[in-house]
């Protein structure tokens, strides 16, 4: 079991996946919202294209958001309110591209990762890396081919289970 205070075997979990098309890729999404019991932030790294929607569209379904589920580029923070979440009551989809850090806290990011109620989910990621939580779950979404994309996990909810590590600490 790792230990909590060996911050490398901490961060170096990951599991990988890989996909074939877009739909293999959302089905991975509605894996994770099967895990998810409120409070995390999914970060999304990778190019255009990669397949960061793809797989926020699994989730948003698997948890029957309301559709549409249009691209929050012009938005940059779009809200699902959850009408049958039992614990989760709100999803937000941020698309970072065209932000920076202080743009997302002047939306009220820090109440708002914080709300054990609410799962964030965050496209373009390292736009605004500094003021994600630091067991934030991220993925690296890797551009293989045409068709194929591998997924890096780091801080999936079942392992960090083991870690006992709730509290959402700010870099
Ligand atoms: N294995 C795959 N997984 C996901 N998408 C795939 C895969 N193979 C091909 N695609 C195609 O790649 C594109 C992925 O688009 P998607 O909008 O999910 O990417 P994105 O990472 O959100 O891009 P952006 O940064 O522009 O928001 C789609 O056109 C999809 O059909
Ligand atoms: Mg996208």
């Amino acid at each position: 079991m790792q230990n909590q205070k060996n911050p490398l075997s901490w961060k170096y979990m990951q599991t990988e996946f890989i996909t074939q098309n877009f739909r293999e890729t959302k089905e991975l999404g509605m894996c994770l919202s099967k895990e998810l019991s409120g409070g995390e932030v999914i970060c999304l790294f990778g190019e255009l294209g990669a397949g960061k929607t793809a797989f926020t569209q699994g989730i948003l379904e698997a948890m029957k958001a309301q559709k549409p589920y249009t691209s929050p580029t012009f938005v940059i923070m779009k809200e699902y309110q959850l009408k049958n979440g039992k614990k989760i009551k709100k999803i937000y989809h941020i698309d970072a591209y065209r932000i920076e850090a202080g743009d997302l806290l002047s939306l009220g990011w820090q109440e708002i990762a914080m709300d054990k109620k609410n799962i964030s989910i965050i496209e373009w990621a390292n736009r605004v890396e500094k003021i994600l939580p630091k067991n934030a779950i991220r993925i690296d979404f890797v551009w293989l081919g045409k068709n194929e994309r591998k997924l890096i996990c780091t801080n999936l909810p079942k392992i960090k289970k083991y870690a006992k590590k709730d509290k959402q600490e700010f870099v």
